[in-house]
């Protein structure tokens, strides 16, 4: 049995509070898992070379954000648990129709990889900084700080796609001809 943390009482332990903390933990770390596998297709996609390395360096983090979660389960004392986060799947289907449906090599394609990029890190950015909260309200400080440091990345990666979508792509894509 793990054991309890010297924080958190008995009651918060066993509310329904601390169970609604431990879904969405299991539903971000599913998320996690799922861009691992995703950013690669996404760089693989992009044409725009700060895009290109904005989504490797962004996988290198996202490994660290599953490790992270993995800290995170062992400091509640909780095996780590990925159930399906659909919002997500949904997400990521809309980044590959995105691939489907643009010709490679153009601005247009970067600019919808940036869209596909940015609303995965807004759903991130939401449930870490939902997660946060509830780590505190929990008793569960050192897992908020782990949960913050991931939270500032996202928020980077994020600020990072708008300034390449502002400087390099948006107005690339606005020169190039629509299909007939
Ligand atoms: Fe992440």
């Amino acid at each position: 049995m793990p054991t309890q943390p010297k924080s958190s009482s008995a009651a918060t332990q066993n509310s329904k509070l601390m169970e609604f903390f431990v879904e969405q933990l299991q539903d971000i770390y599913w998320v996690e898992k799922k861009l691992v596998k995703t950013l690669p297709k996404l760089a693989e996609a992009a044409t725009n070379t700060k895009l290109k390395k904005g989504f490797t360096d962004h996988l290198q983090q996202t490994q660290k954000h599953v490790s992270r979660l993995e800290n995170v389960f062992e400091i509640i004392g909780q095996e780590p648990k990925a159930v399906k986060c659909h919002a997500m799947a949904g997400i990521v289907d809309e980044g590959e129709e995105i691939i489907d449906e643009t010709d490679t090599g153009t601005a247009q394609r970067d600019v919808g990889l940036i869209f596909a990029g940015q609303k995965a890190e807004h759903y991130e950015i939401a449930t870490y900084g939902g997660l946060i909260q509830l780590a505190k309200t929990l008793g569960y400080n050192e897992a908020g700080e782990l949960l913050g440091q991931t939270l500032a990345e996202e928020k980077e990666a994020d600020s990072l796609m708008t300034q390449i979508a502002e400087e390099e792509v948006n107005q690339k894509a606005s020169r190039e001809k629509a299909m007939a």
